[in-house]
C-alpha cells in the first residue's frame, strides 16, 4: 500500500466510522417491544399472552410464547372447552367435564371422563372454575367458518414438528391466513412516532381439525423457536428488525433486547437437539445444582433435592415439573394437607395466606434465580380454601411426566434471549425495579432503520405536520393516530391533541355491533360463569385494549371483556354456527 492510499484509507474510516460497522446486518425494521399482557378475548375471561387477530374479518387470540413449536398454533374454535360448554345441550350435562382437550392414549392421565377419583395424573380443573382456567388457558379460539381469506393447505406433513410428533398428534393442518400482531400499530406508532406501511401479512399456522383434540397442547404456542416460521415470516416482509428476541413477564421484544431489564450478566445456553434425548425434547436444557424453599424472604432454606438434576427450561409451560423427591420434600415443608396433586398443579388444604415463599434455583454456570410462591402461612384446622402451587406432575401441558420443566413461573423471573447471530440462548435475573427506564438496542442485526416521523410538531403552536408513509393511510386514520397518541397519553403527546377529543367521538356502537355482541357473548360463556365474571369484573381492572386502526377506516373498541370485530361488516354467518 503506498502512503497516499492508506491516507485516503483512514479518511475513509474517519468519514464512515466503519471498524465496526462495515459488515453489519442492518436491521430490517425498527423495535418491536410487545406487551405481554392481560386481554380479555373470551368475555369476562383474562388471558395473559401476546393478542393477535387473525384472518378476515378478524378473530382474536392470544398466544403464549413458546419454545414448544417451530409454528404457532391456533386453537379451533369449536374444538375449545370454551365453545363446548356453551353449547345448548351440553350445560348441566355431564359431558361438560368430558371435553376431551388431549386424548388419554396420546397424554395418558390428562383429561378424563371420570371425575371422580383423588384427581392425581389430571389437570384438577373441576367445579364451577374448569371453564374459566381452560379460556384462560387457550386464549380464545378461530373459528376458521368466518373467515373468508382462510385456506387449507391440505397438508400436515412438509415441516416436522417435533412436538406434534411426539405426542403422535396427526390431526392438524397447516392453513393460510391473514394476521395481524393486535398491538403491532400501537407499539410502531409510539416508538416511531410514524405509521407502519404494513400492519398485516398472510402466512402458515398450524390448526386442529373439526373435532380433533390439541395433542397436549397446553397453550396457544406462538412458536419462538430458531426455526420459528412467524418470526421468519414477520421477518421477511420486514416487519421485525430480525429473528433474535428478548421475552420477559411483560414484554416480548422482537429483534431487540432492553439493556436495563436485567441485572445480572446473560449465562449463554446453545440450544440443544430436541432428539437426543427422549427425556429432554427441549432447546433450553440447564442442569440444577440446587433448589432451596424459603419459606419467608431473608429466612436460611431448606434442600428440597438429593441430587442434581437437567431440566428443560420453556416460557411455554405454564407450571413447573420438579422430580419426585423436590415434590415430597417440598409438600411435607409446607406443613399443610394435600388436597390433590394434578398434571399443573399440587393443590394445599386451606386458603392461600400473605406470605411469599421462595424456590431458589441454582443452575450449572452459576445462575441464581427465585421464583416466588405466593400464598404460604400457616392455616388452622378450620380454614377452608385451597393453595395453588405451579409445581405439576408433567404430563399435559408440559413435555411429558418424565421430563423436569422450569415453566414460566421460572421464567417470568428471568429475561431470556435468543441472538440469531451467535445461535444462543442467554438468561439473566429480571430487573424488577418498576421504576427502571427502558433502553432498547438491536439484537441480531447493528441498527434500526431510521423512520421518518409523521406526528411533529412546530414549538408551541400544536399543529400537526408531516407526509404519510406508504400511501394507504388517509387523513381520517391521520387524525385519529393524533387522538389515539393523546389517549395514550404518550410523554408529551397528550397535549398537542386535546382538541381532538371532542371532535371525534372514541366510541361509535352501531346497533347490529351489540346484537352481534350478544351473539358472541351467548356463544363463548355458559350463563352461570358469565354472571359470576360480571361480578368479579368490576373488582378487576379491565384489559387495556386499544381502540383499533384499521385500513378501511372503521375504527372499534373491544366491548367489555370481549372481542372487537369491525363495525361495517355484516356476519350473517354467525347464525350458520347455532350461536343463538
Ligand atoms: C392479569 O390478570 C390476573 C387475573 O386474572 C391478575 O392476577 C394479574 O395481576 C394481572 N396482571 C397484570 C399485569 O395486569
Ligand atoms: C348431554 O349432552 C349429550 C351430548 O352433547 C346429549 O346427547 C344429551 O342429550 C345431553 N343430556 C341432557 C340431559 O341434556
Ligand atoms: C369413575 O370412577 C368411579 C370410582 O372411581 C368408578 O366406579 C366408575 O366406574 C368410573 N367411571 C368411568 C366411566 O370410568
Ligand atoms: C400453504 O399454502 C400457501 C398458499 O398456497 C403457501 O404460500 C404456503 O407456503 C403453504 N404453507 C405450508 C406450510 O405448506
Ligand atoms: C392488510 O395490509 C394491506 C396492505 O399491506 C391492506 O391493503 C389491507 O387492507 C390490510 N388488511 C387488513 C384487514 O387490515
Ligand atoms: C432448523 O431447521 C434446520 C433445517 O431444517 C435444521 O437443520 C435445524 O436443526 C433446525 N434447528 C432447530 C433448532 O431445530
Ligand atoms: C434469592 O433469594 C435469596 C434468599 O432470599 C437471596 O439471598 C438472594 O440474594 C436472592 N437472589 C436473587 C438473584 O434474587
Ligand atoms: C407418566 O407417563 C407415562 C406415559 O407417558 C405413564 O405410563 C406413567 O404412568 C406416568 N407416570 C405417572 C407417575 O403419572
Ligand atoms: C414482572 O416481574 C416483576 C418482578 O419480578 C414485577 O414487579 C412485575 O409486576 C411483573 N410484571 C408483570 C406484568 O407481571
Amino acid at each position: 500500500m503506498t502512503s497516499s492510499s492508506s491516507l485516503v484509507y483512514v479518511v475513509y474510516l474517519l468519514l464512515f466510522s466503519l471498524p465496526t460497522t462495515a459488515f453489519a446486518a442492518k436491521c430490517a425494521a425498527p423495535p418491536l417491544n410487545l406487551p405481554y399482557r392481560n386481554v380479555s378475548i373470551t368475555p369476562g375471561v383474562l388471558t395473559y399472552g401476546i393478542p393477535i387477530h387473525i384472518g378476515s374479518p378478524w378473530q382474536s387470540v392470544a398466544l403464549t410464547p413458546s419454545l414448544q413449536l417451530d409454528n404457532t398454533f391456533i386453537p379451533r374454535f369449536t374444538n375449545t372447552c370454551v365453545h363446548n360448554d356453551a353449547m345448548p345441550m351440553s350445560s348441566n350435562n355431564a359431558t361438560r367435564r368430558s371435553i376431551p382437550l388431549v386424548k388419554r392414549k396420546e397424554h395418558p392421565g390428562s383429561f378424563e371422563e371420570n371425575s371422580s377419583s383423588d384427581g392425581a395424573g389430571k389437570t384438577g380443573w373441576e367445579g364451577d372454575n374448569w371453564w374459566v382456567q381452560c379460556s384462560e388457558l387457550y386464549g380464545g379460539g378461530y373459528a376458521p367458518e368466518l373467515s373468508s381469506s382462510f385456506h387449507d393447505n391440505g397438508t400436515n406433513d412438509q415441516v416436522r414438528e417435533s412436538w406434534l410428533k411426539t405426542a403422535g398428534f396427526s390431526d392438524w393442518h397447516f392453513v393460510t391466513e391473514q394476521f395481524v400482531l393486535a398491538d403491532y400499530l400501537d407499539v410502531y406508532a409510539r416508538t416511531n412516532e410514524a405509521l407502519p406501511e404494513k400492519t398485516n401479512l398472510t402466512t402458515s399456522f398450524i390448526l386442529p381439525d373439526a373435532g380433533a383434540l390439541f395433542g397436549g397442547m397446553g397453550a396457544s404456542a406462538l412458536g419462538i423457536t430458531p426455526n420459528s416460521t412467524l418470526l421468519r415470516a414477520l421477518h421477511d416482509v420486514k416487519m421485525i428488525p430480525s429473528t433474535s428476541w428478548t421475552l420477559t413477564n411483560s414484554s416480548l421484544c422482537l429483534g431487540c433486547t432492553d439493556a436495563n431489564a436485567h441485572t445480572s450478566d446473560f449465562q449463554s445456553f446453545k440450544p440443544a437437539d430436541r432428539a437426543a434425548d427422549s427425556k429432554l425434547p427441549c432447546l433450553i436444557q440447564a442442569k440444577v445444582e440446587a433448589l432451596n424453599w424459603h419459606p419467608k424472604k431473608g429466612v436460611e432454606g431448606a434442600t428440597l433435592i438429593q441430587d442434581t438434576f437437567t431440566a428443560c427450561i420453556d416460557p411455554g409451560v405454564k407450571f413447573l415439573v420438579l422430580p419426585d423427591d423436590a415434590r415430597d420434600a417440598f409438600k411435607e415443608i409446607v406443613e399443610r394437607d394435600v388436597k390433590g396433586e394434578y398434571e399443573d398443579y399440587i393443590a394445599f388444604k386451606g386458603p392461600p395466606k400473605e406470605d411469599v415463599g421462595i424456590l431458589t434455583f441454582r443452575l450449572e454456570g452459576g445462575l441464581v434465580v427465585n421464583v416466588t410462591v405466593p400464598g404460604v402461612g400457616r392455616v388452622g384446622a378450620e380454614e377452608v380454601g385451597e393453595w395453588k402451587v405451579p409445581i405439576g406432575r408433567g404430563g399435559w401441558g408440559a413435555y411429558g411426566n418424565q421430563t423436569w420443566t422450569l415453566g414460566k413461573p421460572f421464567t417470568d423471573r428471568v429475561v431470556i434471549k435468543w441472538d440469531e447471530g451467535a445461535k444462543e440462548y442467554g438468561i439473566a435475573n429480571l430487573n424488577d425495579d418498576p421504576s427502571r427506564k427502558e433502553d432498547i438496542q438491536p439484537l441480531g442485526c447493528d441498527e434500526f432503520p431510521k423512520v421518518e416521523k409523521i406526528v411533529t410538531s412546530s414549538p408551541g403552536t400544536g399543529v400537526l405536520v408531516g407526509s404519510v408513509i406508504g400511501g394507504f393511510v388517509g387523513g381520517l386514520v391521520f387524525a385519529m393516530a393524533g387522538l389515539w397518541f393523546f389517549k395514550r397519553g404518550e410523554k408529551g403527546v397528550k397535549s398537542k391533541y386535546e382538541p381532538l377529543e371532542e371532535t371525534l367521538p372514541m366510541t361509535r356502537i352501531p346497533t347490529d355491533r351489540r346484537t352481534m355482541d350478544s351473539a358472541m357473548s351467548g356463544a363463548l360463556s355458559p350463563p352461570s360463569v358469565r354472571e359470576s365474571m360480571r361480578s368479579q369484573m368490576g373488582s378487576r381492572s379491565a384489559s387495556p385494549m386499544a381502540p383499533q386502526l384499521v385500513a378501511d377506516n372503521s375504527i372499534y373498541e373491544a366491548p367489555e371483556g370481549g372481542t372487537a370485530y369491525p363495525t361495517k361488516r355484516e356476519r350473517p354467518e354467525m347464525s350458520g354456527l347455532g350461536l343463538r
